[in-house]
């Protein structure tokens, strides 16, 4: 407990003010005295860590998900961009819908037989198998909103319930049943349903009103509106039947928007609002596929139940299996006498359209604020900070703290995610990257940086990449704070304890607050991920190191004047230049990386000392 006091320490004395931190230390010294408050919820959460699979597992999805009030787009659902495509026609956009079909039917396949080859850790400490959890609820799980607390519903893989998906267009919702007389639909069978719906969707008779608006709202006002819903039996039904489905495919009109990166990014995360495509979506379900007639292609993914890096294996087989494999459109024997696809229908009120627009408007205002800038830093790759003889992603979190530095002359709580795959059932702690090795690094870029010399630049940058390495290892490693004072915090209220005053102390609050939100989502195919800000006045900052350039997706909002995406992509292009001149003139390579690997050791006792409170690891 010591240890960790001074880990937490470590990790907020140069953010908070003196007096604060000093009325914090007395809090955190009191709570973890012998015999205190903390040792007895340490002592019931290992009894929990003996009695469960994963003991924050569950505290931590109610808190980073189901809990949250906020709405999906943009605050929680983070999109895959796909490479732009280039349609000939509208056909051609349904080939590629349908091609798209067929290869997460392929990739279902491996999951149902559980036929997916288990990952490796790559990076720091690499060759560690991952849990494989995340995968086995691509498919077949469903957030379903709640007045207090949504619930991730969990339908059993390969059931005979999940047999169809929902196709959307120009707002309205069609069933796709991909298994029809006891066969599988193919490629071509597929194809055929869509240009059907396509066609039952222009018939301005039958419209439906855009009832997928509401997904889009307030988690609360969400779940209020489905009670509402759910008096009428038409409603009911086609809710149980979205609410089954595997995935659901946004076959988009044209935005009539410029397709640029950010353009493109805006489209996945909120789809444009009402007007544009922002009601052709049904953002509680985790898989949604979106195909645009103008080429503008992606998933936008409700998160509880799986991180961005299992989505990048999925997405990427999917463009593995679009490019490698031939469309056998025109060559498959194709099911005789489809039957017609179903339109799911809506009972409504004025109460109900009162609510749509309602809806329609909060969604209207929070694409109206978010302020997006995706940005191909193109001067260097990772290869580069490879050859410093630096870990890639630690120099791209001090290149980010650098930037907001520059903009803001303080550094504030930021969020990396990392990934505790290595534990079972483990999904993500925190790195916190706003170290005070980093904060005396942008400094000397910045404040100090005519009177201190190069060598001493070039010192604090390894000391800043040291630190963060060290970080990233014992976050892994399940060593973070994050996961641990939850797990904490919540087991007291589990045992109806008063709420500790760590936990109500500023300190704490604030260090929650993730003014910079940051996560590395990797791929090796074509694309990028890109997600919003988690607090008002924040930044989210997705980021993708290729061997030759590093791609940002940085996110903000208009409606806060301490933030600008624009300023901050300006300010993080000057410093990764400012870095790379540095390490060119100043930096001698040290002889290895294991240099720092032992630093790092020795200083962690990372591989060598179990986690604080014990995790299951894989066998
Ligand atoms: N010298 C030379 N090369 C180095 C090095 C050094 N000192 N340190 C690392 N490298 C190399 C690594 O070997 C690796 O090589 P590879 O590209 O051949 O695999 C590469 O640089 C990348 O390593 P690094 O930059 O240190 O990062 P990482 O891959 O270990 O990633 C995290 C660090 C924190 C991003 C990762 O552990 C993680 O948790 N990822 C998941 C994040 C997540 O969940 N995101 C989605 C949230 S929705």
């Amino acid at each position: 407990m010591r240890e960790r006091e001074r880990e937490r320490e470590r990790d907020i004395k140069h953010l908070v003010k003196e007096e604060q931190y000093q009325k914090t230390k007395s809090i955190v010294e009191k709570f973890g005295e012998p015999g205190g408050t903390g040792e007895l919820l340490q002592e019931k959460l290992l009894e929990k860590s003996i009695n469960t699979h994963n003991w924050v597992y569950d505290y931590w999805l109610d808190d980073m998900y189901l809990n949250q009030r906020l709405a999906l787009p943009v605050n929680s659902n983070p999109a895959m961009v796909f490479p732009k495509q280039d349609f000939r026609d509208h056909k051609d956009s349904l080939k590629f819908a349908a091609h798209l079909i067929t290869g997460v039917l392929e990739y279902k396949k491996h999951i149902d037989t559980r036929a997916l080859p288990v990952d490796f850790s790559r990076g720091q400490l690499a060759g560690t198998p991952l849990c494989m959890k995340q995968y086995y609820r691509l498919f077949n799980t469903y957030r379903l909103p709640g007045l207090k607390r949504d619930t991730l519903v969990i339908h059993e893989t390969g059931s005979t319930e999940q047999e169809h998906i929902i196709v959307a267009c120009k707002n309205q919702f069609f069933v796709m049943d991909l298994v029809v007389k006891e066969k599988t639909l193919k490629e071509m069978d597929i194809l055929s349903q869509l240009e059907k719906m396509v066609k039952m969707a222009e018939n301005t008779e039958e419209r439906q009103p855009p009832f997928g608006l509401l997904t889009s709202d307030g988690r609360t006002e969400w779940a209020q509106t489905r009670d509402v819903l759910i008096k009428d039996s038409v409603n009911r039904e086609s809710l149980a039947v979205i609410e089954k489905c595997l995935c659901v495919v946004c076959l988009d009109d044209p935005s009539g928007m410029e397709v640029g990166d950010t353009s493109r990014a805006l489209l996945m995360l909120h789809g444009g609002g009402h007007e544009k495509m922002g009601a052709n979506r049904w953002y509680d379900k985790p898989m949604q596929f979106v195909v645009g007639e103008d080429g503008v292609c992606g998933t936008v993914c409700e998160h509880s139940p799986f991180e961005g890096i299992v989505l990048v294996a999925c997405t990427e087989y999917l463009m593995k299996f679009m490019t490698g494999s031939p469309s056998k459109i025109g060559r498959a024997t194709s099911v005789s006498e489809l039957p017609a696809p179903r339109r799911l229908l809506w009972k409504t009120t004025p109460h109900i359209q009162g609510l749509l627009k309602a809806s329609a408007e909060r969604l209207q205002r929070l694409v109206r604020d978010l302020d997006m800038d995706v940005h191909k830093f193109e001067v260097y790759g990772k290869e580069f900070i490879k050859k410093q003889k630096m870990s890639p992603d630690a120099y791209i979190q001090v290149s980010l703290q650098l930037a907001f530095y520059r903009c803001n002359g303080r550094l504030v709580s930021t969020y990396e995610s990392a990934s505790i795959r290595r534990f079972h059932e483990g999904r993500v702690d925190n790195i916190r990257s706003a170290t005070p090795e980093t904060l005396a690094f942008v400094k000397a870029m910045t404040d100090e940086k005519t009177s201190l010399s190069d060598s001493e630049k070039i010192k604090r940058l390894w000391d800043a990449i040291n630190a963060q390495t060290n970080s990233t290892i014992a976050a892994i490693t399940g060593m973070g704070i994050d996961n641990h004072l939850l797990g904490l915090r919540e087991i007291s209220q589990e045992i109806h304890m008063e709420m500790p005053e760590i936990f109500t102390d500023e300190t704490y609050v604030a260090s929650n607050q993730f003014i910079l939100s940051t996560s590395q989502v990797p791929t090796t195919v074509e694309m990028f991920c890109c997600y919003g800000p988690v607090v008002p006045n924040g930044y989210g900052c997705c980021y993708n190191p290729q061997a030759d350039h590093l791609l940002f997706s940085v996110t903000s909002f208009h409606g806060s004047t301490e933030t600008s995406s624009a300023v901050f992509i300006k300010a993080l292009d000057e410093g990764l230049v400012e870095m790379r001149d540095l390490c060119k003139t100043s930096n001698k390579p040290q002889s290895n990386a294991a240099a720092a690997s032992k630093a790092v050791e020795k200083s962690q006792g990372a591989g060598s000392k179990p986690p604080s409170t014990p995790q299951k690891t894989l066998k």
